[in-house]
């Protein structure tokens, strides 16, 4: 497991890319800068005053760190007319403008937006909802989506799995879309494909999950939530034939071969699925945390994908070391 984090961190350290980090006022942040810059994982613009770091972390070194206030820097009204400019439509006004951009978060998005950085990683002490509204609103979503998701790469334990050859599995969206129609649920297939091959180096095998396999259950009453995923099923094969997709499954169907041949018998992703797609956020937020606690599996992310720009959210509960792992894999989606 550890070597495979360090794999992903010595792959972010070749790019040289430049990651802003939002939060300046947390110990964690701060010494995650500093270790990030003397492992050469990424060059790191720190948003905080040298006064407030050396405060909640007086013996981290901050040589090599560019520290950016924007209570004081110049580039906030060059940023405050950058953000008029992208919500003057949306009813801001340039004063409303120039007291947004002095908000950490919302500056770290428009150095994004504005091509200073190469990604953003905030949310240690700010919520998912506070950390990643700025970069719906300004950074917004890449070219053929419309839909920013979040997946976990789940890493195997070091004893191994029998089912997870790779050691990897990628499990969405468990942090973000709370309700997914079926369209929805196509785009975070596409995407969570794309993050298994770019930062989780495995080839895609997308399972549609379900309480149902094929039919074999029904809600019509409660919501339709079968229905919901087979259409998915039947959108992705009709946009994307070249994605190895199947659905909808429950997990014993998607993951376990000798299930898959009772109960989804000719599929080709049945029993060997390493990409689940769960139907909401209930199902894969509860799915992502059993896979953690009882299976032992490492939990890298929530990693977002879909913006037009790489945009990361921390959990507050969140370590040095996570830090540092997440401006990697922002590091790898720049690079990408
Ligand atoms: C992510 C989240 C905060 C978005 O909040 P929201 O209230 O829908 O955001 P808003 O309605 O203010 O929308 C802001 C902008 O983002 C856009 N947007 C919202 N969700 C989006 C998505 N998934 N993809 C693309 N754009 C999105 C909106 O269209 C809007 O754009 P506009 O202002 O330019 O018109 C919300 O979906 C959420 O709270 N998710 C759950 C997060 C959570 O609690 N996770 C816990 C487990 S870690």
């Amino acid at each position: 497991m550890s070597a495979y984090l360090d794999m992903i961190k010595s792959r972010a350290a070749a790019l040289k890319k430049t990651v802003v980090l939002c939060e300046g006022e947390d110990k964690r942040v701060v010494e995650a800068a500093a270790k990030i810059t003397k492992d050469g994982i990424a060059k790191i613009v720190l948003i905080g005053n040298e006064e407030e770091c050396k405060k909640v972390a007086p013996d981290v070194d901050l040589s090599g760190i560019t520290l950016i206030d924007p209570l004081t820097s110049e580039l906030t009204d060059k940023y405050a007319k950058l953000l008029y400019e992208l919500r003057k439509e949306k009813g801001m006004t340039e004063e409303m403008a120039a007291e947004a951009a002095k908000d950490r978060t919302m500056f770290g998005a428009l150095m994004l937006k504005a091509g200073d950085v190469d990604g953003y990683v905030s949310g240690a002490c700010h919520s998912t909802a506070n950390t990643l509204r700025p970069g719906l609103q300004v950074i917004k979503t890449a070219p053929g989506t419309k839909l920013v998701s979040s997946c976990f790469i789940m890493i195997a334990p070091e004893s191994g799995n029998k089912f997870c050859k790779d050691g990897v599995f990628v499990f969405a969206d468990c942090a973000l879309n709370i309700c997914p129609t079926s369209e929805q649920l196509v785009e975070i297939a596409k995407a969570s494909a794309d993050t298994a091959k770019v930062i989780g180096g495995i080839e895609p095998r997308v399972a549609m999950l379900s309480f149902s396999t094929k039919g074999s259950g029904n809600d019509a009453k409660y919501g339709n939530t079968v229905e919901r995923v087979a259409k998915a099923v039947a959108l992705a094969r009709e946009e994307s034939p070249e994605l190895i997709l199947d659905g909808e499954f429950q997990f014993d169907a998607a993951l376990v071969p000798e299930v898959a041949s009772i109960k989804a018998p000719g599929s080709s992703v049945a029993g060997s699925a390493n990409v689940f797609v769960f139907p909401d956020i209930n199902a894969g937020n509860i799915g992502y945390k059993i896979a953690e606690r009882l299976g032992g599996f490492v939990a890298v992310g929530p990693i977002c994908q879909g913006f037009a720009k790489p945009l990361n959210d921390l959990s507050r509960g969140c370590c040095t070391d996570d830090i540092v792992l997440t401006v990697a894999v922002t590091a790898l989606q720049a690079g990408h």
